[in-house]
């Protein structure tokens, strides 16, 4: 039998899945792009639909449908595999729960805790209320999933331990809270929002007060960090909201959760929600691959102006093209679609850049001649700097002299001094080695796996000794206690990828030998690239002793790297994809 991985290869094409997430345009037998994990101008990003995999000459990011899925949507390998399973048509056979590792379980859990409050909405006629008094459809509570818990403390965990889930598996997933001997439900009489992760699964909740709102009774209650959850790397709605940024080439961004609803309920499909939080760089980093132009709709408050200039700046420093809506005062996205849908729509047709927008706010303060001045170049000119192109330096520059009658020339001269936060800010780029990384150690992830996998099989069907002895051969002794530690977490993932990929895959001795020339090759590339550095600074100081010991090991590792080239010629991913590409 297929593994299900082999199945999905053989009915999904690479250039399809990856060409369905960023523009491809041929390059002879191959296919290239602007890679999507790191900024560059001209594309270096290669597709070989023969080898079915990719490679960036610019990055290094290379692999396959599975990988690209996961580093793109920046989920695990069961989600990509969720993803494509679907995309192919292919049902994965959903093995005992009990059997299933911890991760797994968890997940299990949050989409039975999801059913829960979906049913429960249908028994609380007041909470299904409010939410048609606020505008939102049945069709839209129905399709993100909206519940509710009721009030009282034990209903969702009496009714989760009676499934077969323990205290502890309940309070890990952050469903519950133990005080004592005492567990009791964390959502009480909440309107409760399923958050999910980039391929739909429920991985959290943000619970909404049906009713007032109290000093210790907070309007929105959200699921603390969980091991499946990072607030500061989801933005909600993403999962659905992905496709139509795509299409329309920019994304809506709004603060709330029913903000959200309504933004989508009125057919604006590529919106997403910060869910009360600034905008971190990890929610741009997810925004970004998929487009550079963000329209924020935020609260007209003051709060949510303030919220909206430290997210904007935050995506300008990114590189991302800022535009900002303002909404008439004392209102919000969700509110006016209910009330002023035609409204609503002419705010967002009167959206200013974030330049024009902030200029707007502050001459609005009415602040002295010289004060504003001095707003001016120490507020307003860093987002000035930060754009990239000169054209519309120069634009704005003559813009904010027309409405303030402050020099040109004066302005000019500022925004020299002024300080430039693209370029003092590194924007989320190309992430500094860590050691799982899914995209650059691919290899590294399916060894381990295969490692873990097989000292779990008896009798296995490799050496596991020798494995074991390869990689630590092989992963530099600065990083491999590292490494194991890390993966220890990663167990049940890591043993699940390996054995969807390889079940039934014929010697693992064999694959196992190409996943570790495939690392060592990596391994190596790193390593001369440190110590090229090396080399350099050796050179600049012109201490002669030290360069030729860095001479030495630079040259040891060519040969090195040398040999296990020579050993998998026809494993080698450069060897197929155009020698005009190799830079330059
Ligand atoms: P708002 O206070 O603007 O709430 O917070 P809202 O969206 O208008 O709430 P509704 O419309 O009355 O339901 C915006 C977002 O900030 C987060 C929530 O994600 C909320 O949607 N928030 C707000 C919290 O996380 N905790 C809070 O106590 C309040
Ligand atoms: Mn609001």
């Amino acid at each position: 039998m297929p593994s299900p991985v082999e199945s999905i290869k053989e009915r999904l094409h690479i250039a399809d899945i990856i060409g369905s997430y960023i523009k491809l345009e041929k390059a002879g037998s191959n296919l290239k792009a602007k890679c999507p994990f790191h900024n560059e101008r001209t594309p270096s990003f290669f597709v070989s639909p023969a080898r079915g995999s990719y490679y960036c000459f610019g990055c290094g990011a290379k692999g396959d449908m599975f990988s690209f899925v996961q580093a793109f949507e920046g989920t695990d390998f069961v989600g990509a595999l969720r993803t494509l399973a679907h995309r192919a048509g292919i049902e994965l056979v959903r093995e005992d729960p009990r059997e299933r590792g911890e991760r797994e379980r968890m997940f299990l859990l949050l989409e039975t805790a999801t059913l829960f409050f979906e049913r429960q909405l249908k028994t609380h006629p007041s909470a299904l209320e409010y939410l048609h008094g606020r505008g939102l459809s049945l069709d839209s509570i129905t399709s993100w999933r909206v519940g509710f818990a009721p009030d009282a403390w034990d209903t969702f965990v009496t009714f989760a331990l009676r499934e077969g889930f323990t205290k502890d598996e309940l309070e890990k997933a952050g469903l519950v809270k133990t005080e004592g001997a005492r567990t009791y439900d964390r959502f009480r009489s909440r309107i409760m929002f399923p958050i999910f992760d980039s391929t739909g699964r429920a991985i959290a909740f943000s619970g909404r007060i049906l009713g007032k709102e109290g000093d210790s009774i907070p309007k929105y209650l959200n699921s603390p960090e969980t091991p499946v959850f990072s607030k500061s790397a989801i933005l909600y709605g993403f999962d659905r909201a992905k496709l139509e940024i795509r299409r329309k080439d920019f994304a809506m961004l709004v603060e709330g959760q029913m903000d959200l609803l309504m933004c989508h309920q009125a057919g604006f499909k590529n919106t997403v929600a910060s869910s009360g939080t600034a905008f971190t760089e990890g929610q741009i980093t997810l925004l970004k691959r998929l487009t550079k132009r963000l329209l924020m709709v935020y609260d007209a408050d003051k709060a949510g102006v303030q919220a909206s200039l430290r997210s904007a700046s935050l995506a300008l420093s990114a590189g991302m093209e800022v535009k900002i809506v303002a909404l008439p005062a004392l209102t919000d996205p969700a509110e006016l679609i209910a009330t002023d849908l035609p409204r609503f729509k002419e705010s967002l047709a009167s959206s200013a850049h974030i330049i024009d927008f902030y200029l707007a706010v502050m001459l609005k303060e009415d602040l002295d001649e010289r004060k504003l001045a001095r707003a001016i170049r120490d507020r307003l000119l860093p987002y000035v700097a930060a754009l990239e192109s000169s054209i519309e330096r120069d634009h704005f520059i003559s813009r904010i002299a027309n409405r303030t009658g402050i020099r040109e020339q004066a302005i000019r001269e500022d925004l020299q001094k002024s300080k430039n936060p693209a370029r003092s800010t590194t924007p989320a780029e190309i992430p500094k080695e860590t050691a799982l990384n899914p995209r650059r150690h691919q290899a590294e992830r399916l060894l381990l796996g295969l490692l873990f996998w097989q000292e779990h099989t008896s009798p296995p069907a490799l050496d596991v000794v020798w494995l074991k002895k390869e990689i630590e051969r092989i992963v530099p002794t600065s990083r491999v206690k590292k490494l194991f530690a890390e993966a220890e977490g990663l167990q049940d993932e890591l043993t699940y990828q390996a054995e969807s990929y390889y079940r039934g895959a014929g010697s693992l001795t064999e694959v196992a030998r190409d996943l570790l020339s495939t690392l060592e090759e990596d391994t190596l590339k790193e390593e001369l690239s440190v110590s090229l550095k090396e080399l350099l600074n050796a050179e600049q100081t012109k201490d002669q002793g030290s360069k030729e010991i860095v001479l030495k090991q630079y040259h040891t590792l060519t040969t090195r790297l040398n040999a296990v080239k020579r050993g998998r010629q026809d494993f080698n991913p450069s060897a197929e994809f155009p020698d005009g590409a190799l830079r330059g």
